[in-house]
């Protein structure tokens, strides 16, 4: 692949065979045209020169002599792939750049957004993974040729930002089905995941200075977009029935919304409990404010049977529902959905539309595709089974090897699970131990705003087959054990 097609040739100026030599070495020399990049043929160039071929071929035998390129016998002409002999040392490295003076508040507050360390994606236990099966990438390949198929000419252009209305179909009878939201399509907007539809929301409907409840602990990565929104976070606890409620209405009344995950804690994993649900709404009610509900891993329930949505008891009235198919299927796939109450379609498409247009067409298509094959719902019922067993097999390992270090809480929902730390090790010291043996593991201390009650650690296990359990929990051991 060569970039000299693209580059911006110019006529040369006199002497004709100087001046192409000279702009070749140049875009070879700058690194516009990298070692290895084929060049343009000499009756290309010429052409596009407006100059004599035998000015280019000269030019070429030039750089050729000189080592700047090399010559495939039937080929063509190419940048020399080692330039090392024709090139001065290297320069040194750009000193980083300080924060430019003046720059917006609201900059410099970003840049300064903790970022959590990179974590290796394929280490146990990581999270944010999921398994696709060898049925599920077939029937996923099979799904992106019929997808690229069946967009004709109309398909190429800009679209609806609330996204496909078959695909908006599709989601809501699912949601009426699996999760008991009250919805038409027409309430549904696909956007690029749950954290994206979050950020719809809280542009939309907050202002700087607006308060929030916030779960304690909760989703850092909600937190920054309500941080970014310049909202004023009202942490309230969370206990074994989930979000205090009487806490949220002592500390904050008037919050303008609260942004909840009541199927799953994030990341403690309880549910809210039926009678919270119901004050939470009843606050909401009184005080005029949306409640958002992050059903962000919903679809993986592994005993008894599933809550059904805080959104369908609220009737869609208060609650805005945030949900994504990047667990169902795979976080790199990009896409969610929001549901939303009748009045605020409207403005959500508008700000959708403003961010980034809408969501890609082929990878709606690639999804529907998926979903009325009956693939999504199949994969949905494997990943259950397959999840709910590699949780056992690692509930099962951490009690075994580690059981008088830990107390495991064992989730009937989600894709992670808490150990709790005894006898006084720190959790962000167990996670810096469990990262020098080669496993990741999240401290919990990090996700509360204040002083954690208990230490605790986070193990992802949607990601690893349950073989890997074993091996990992034995690093876990050499670390902290
Ligand atoms: C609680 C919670 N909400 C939202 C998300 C973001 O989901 P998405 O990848 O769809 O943006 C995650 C991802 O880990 C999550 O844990």
């Amino acid at each position: 692949m060569s970039w000299a097609e693209v580059y911006p040739w110019e006529p040369p100026a006199a002497p004709v065979v100087r001046g192409v030599y000279g702009q070749v070495r140049e875009a070879i020399l700058s690194g516009a045209l990298a070692p290895g990049a084929r060049l343009p043929s000499s009756r290309d160039l010429a052409a596009r020169l407006g100059v004599a071929r035998a000015s280019v071929v000269s030019a070429y035998e030039q750089l050729l002599a000189e080592g700047y390129a090399v010559g495939r016998p039937g080929s063509g002409t190419y940048v020399r792939a080692d330039l090392s002999g024709v090139l001065d040392a290297p320069a040194a490295p750009t000193p980083a750049v300080a924060p430019a003076p003046g720059l917006p508040e609201r900059a410099v507050r970003l840049a300064a957004t903790p970022v959590p360390p990179p974590r290796p994606g394929e280490r146990t236990f990581n999270t944010g993974r999921t398994l696709m099966d060898a049925r599920a990438q077939a029937a996923w390949s099979r799904s992106a040729r019929r997808a690229v198929r069946s967009l004709s000419a109309g398909d190429f252009g800009y679209a609806d930002p609330a996204g496909d209305l078959a695909l908006r179909e599709a989601i809501a009878a699912y949601l009426r089905a699996a999760r008991g939201v009250r919805c038409e399509a027409d309430q549904v907007i696909v956007t690029t995941g749950a954290q994206h539809a979050q950020d719809i929301v809280a542009r939309v409907l907050l202002s700087p200075g607006d308060a929030v409840w916030a779960e304690d602990p909760g989703y850092p990565a909600s937190l920054r977009i309500l941080e970014a929104v310049g909202a004023q976070i009202t942490p309230v606890p969370v206990d074994a029935d989930g979000l205090v409620v009487s806490e949220g209405r002592r500390l904050a009344p008037e919050a303008r919304a609260a942004f909840v995950t009541p199927s799953h804690q994030y990341p403690l994993g309880m549910a809210l409990s039926m009678a919270r649900r119901l004050e939470l709404l009843a606050w909401a009610r009184e005080a005029r404010a949306w409640v958002v509900e992050d059903d962000y891993a919903s679809e993986f329930r592994y005993d008894g049977p599933p809550l059904t949505a805080l959104q369908g008891l609220d009737g869609g009235q208060r609650v805005i529902y945030v949900g994504t198919l990047n667990k169902a299927l795979f976080p790199g796939l990009r896409l969610g959905y929001l549901v939303a109450p009748s009045a605020l379609v409207e403005p959500f498409r508008q700000a959708r539309r403003m961010m980034d247009r809408q969501a890609p067409t082929l990878t709606q298509a690639m999804v529907l595709d998926f979903m009325q094959s009956g693939e999504f719902a199949a994969h949905i019922r494997r990943r259950r089974v397959a999840y709910g067993a590699q949780r056992d097999v690692l509930v099962r390992a951490l009690t075994e090897r580690l059981g008088h270090r830990v107390e495991v809480a064992q989730p009937d929902q989600g894709l992670h699970l808490v150990a709790y730390l005894k006898d006084g090790l720190g959790d962000q010291e167990a996670e810096a131990l469990a990262d020098a043996n080669n496993v990741t593991v999240q401290a919990i201390s990090r996700l509360y705003r204040g002083a954690a009650p208990r230490q605790g650690l986070l193990l992802g296990f949607s990601g690893f087959p349950v073989r890997a359990m074993a091996p990992g929990v034995a690093r876990l051991a050499r670390a902290i054990g």
